[in-house]
């Protein structure tokens, strides 16, 4: 890996190894491929545009490799940037593994998530165009809470749906959110059009699906604008300042570690796109150069760990879908359970969307990441290992990442390697302690989805666009 590009935008800070990146890194500039087109849904009503600022869609669009992060977003990201990275030296010891397992926290900061990175960002270009309120959808919270503090930040108003069966659960984010000046809305709810059809539909516990179709339609007020968390390749982009921490990081441990793994918890995609992008593109760079080797012995792995109640990259379809339950925004060609798949009830709320960033898809389509899919019961295991070993309790979303860590080094144990294996710790989990405790008492399911449901919902996919609309998508 170019680690000396990399390197170039982390300004040394003073008295710190590694200071915030100056620059977010564009995988689209490595990729070697175009992503597929959006394409209009053909949905009834009026479509349905989140009216993106031109400036995030300039980024969107950009094949530049480094795109600089404004001052006043660095400035911000000081306050909790750059975030810890550690070895899990207790944990490593308690499994008794040969591998070296690093983790990433990116729940220091006062939502508790990495979400803040890019709600930063997005409000800081929201602002700058002209928008004075921003509407969000939130399942677990934590998009939700990191949008109420950018808001907070820069002078916005702020309007969340919440998905309900989550609200009811976690009572407290709900709190969080109001004490950061957000209006928060239990979705389906009697104030969206769309709303009230599910409610009338008796999908009174919600999705993330409903809840984005409720903000999306906020946009009909002047001056309010959508504000997407986690699916669209800039979310993504923002994200990378983890990755690029990260390797940063990783380099000045004694001689410069190099993860053989990297692995990261999917929910739409920004968490693991943040983390891999800046070590997959040693790997791109490998592939596009004829025989160029990048280290000796095998090339690096990015690992997106899903639960088993949402698969959508290990048992989705790659095609075009609604992003949301509207109908009416541009279809995506991505993997997806079907916009219409509601997810059996699990706690890892983030992780319940039904698709799967665009980039993210794409790559998994070519064979350059892995995934797999964990049932929670195995999850808050691991989890509740880590917790003790390592003193950080993980957000059940996290979860997924620390298991795979452990199912990874088990893996290599016994074949006889020893890995180097970086996870990202997303979140904690303070507000999740209903979970743990369903966990603890017994009363936690496993999720084993019949093919013949996720049939079902595939089957209901909107019609697909002729390929001359869809040519590009290679
Ligand atoms: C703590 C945490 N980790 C990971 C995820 C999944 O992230 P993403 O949607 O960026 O893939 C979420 C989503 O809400 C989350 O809250």
């Amino acid at each position: 890996m170019p680690t000396e590009e990399l390197l170039s935008h982390i300004e040394p800070a003073a008295g710190a190894a590694v200071a915030v990146p100056a620059a977010w890194y564009n995988l689209l500039a490595d990729a070697g491929f175009e992503l597929p087109p959006d394409v209009a849904s053909g949905g009834e009503g009026p479509s349905l545009r989140p009216q993106v600022p031109l400036s995030i869609i300039r980024q969107e669009l950009s094949t530049q490799r480094w795109i600089p992060i404004p001052e006043e977003v660095r400035a911000r990201f000081a306050a909790w940037r750059p975030t810890p990275l550690r070895r899990a030296e207790a944990l490593e010891r308690a499994l008794g593994t040969r591998a070296r397992i690093y983790y990433k926290y990116e729940g220091g900061n006062l939502t508790g998530s990495h979400k803040l990175n890019t709600a930063v960002a997005q409000a800081y270009y929201y602002r700058a165009a002209g928008a004075k309120r921003l509407a969000v959808a939130t399942g677990a919270g934590q998009w939700g809470t990191a949008v109420a503090a950018a808001c907070q930040m820069f002078g916005l108003a702020c309007q969340v749906y919440m998905v309900r069966a989550s609200l009811l659960a976690k009572p407290h984010r709900k709190t969080m959110m109001e004490l950061l000046g957000a209006t928060v809305t239990a979705s389906p709810s009697d104030d969206t059009e769309v709303g009230r059809r599910f409610l009338a539909d008796g999908a009174d516990g919600g999705t993330l699906s409903i809840a984005l179709a409720e903000a999306l339609e906020e946009t009909r007020d002047p001056g309010t604008r959508f504000c997407a968390g986690s699916g669209e390749t800039y979310a993504l982009l923002h994200q990378t300042v983890i990755g690029l921490e990260a390797a940063a990081q990783l380099a000045a441990i004694d001689e410069g570690v190099r993860p053989d793994v990297v692995i990261a918890a999917l929910g739409a995609g920004s968490n693991f796109g943040g983390i891999a992008f800046p070590f997959l593109r040693a790997r791109l760079a490998a592939r596009e150069v004829p025989g160029a080797r990048q280290a000796p012995g095998q090339p690096l792995r990015c690992l997106a760990a899903e639960p088993a109640a949402c698969p959508k990259l290990t048992r989705g379809r790659y095609v075009y879908d609604h992003t949301d339950s509207s109908e009416r925004t541009p279809l995506q060609k991505m993997y997806t359970l079907g916009y219409r798949f509601t997810p059996t009830p699990m706690h890892a709320g983030g992780l319940r969307y039904h698709g799967t960033a665009k980039i993210v898809s794409a790559l998994y389509a070519r064979g350059l990441i892995e995934a797999a899919a964990y049932q929670q019961r195995e999850v808050f295991e691991s989890a509740v290992l880590f917790a003790k070993c390592e003193g950080i309790l993980p957000a059940p979303e996290s979860a997924h990442a620390v298991h795979g860590a452990i199912a990874e080094a088990a893996r290599a144990d016994a074949d006889g390697t020893a890995p180097r294996i970086l996870f990202s710790l997303s979140g904690h989990g303070m507000f999740d302690l209903e979970a743990y405790r369903s966990y603890l008492c017994g009363d936690m399911p496993d999720v084993i989805i019949p093919a013949a449901e996720i049939e079902e919902s595939l089957a209901r996919l909107p019609a697909q666009p002729e390929p001359a609309a869809a040519e590009r998508t290679g």
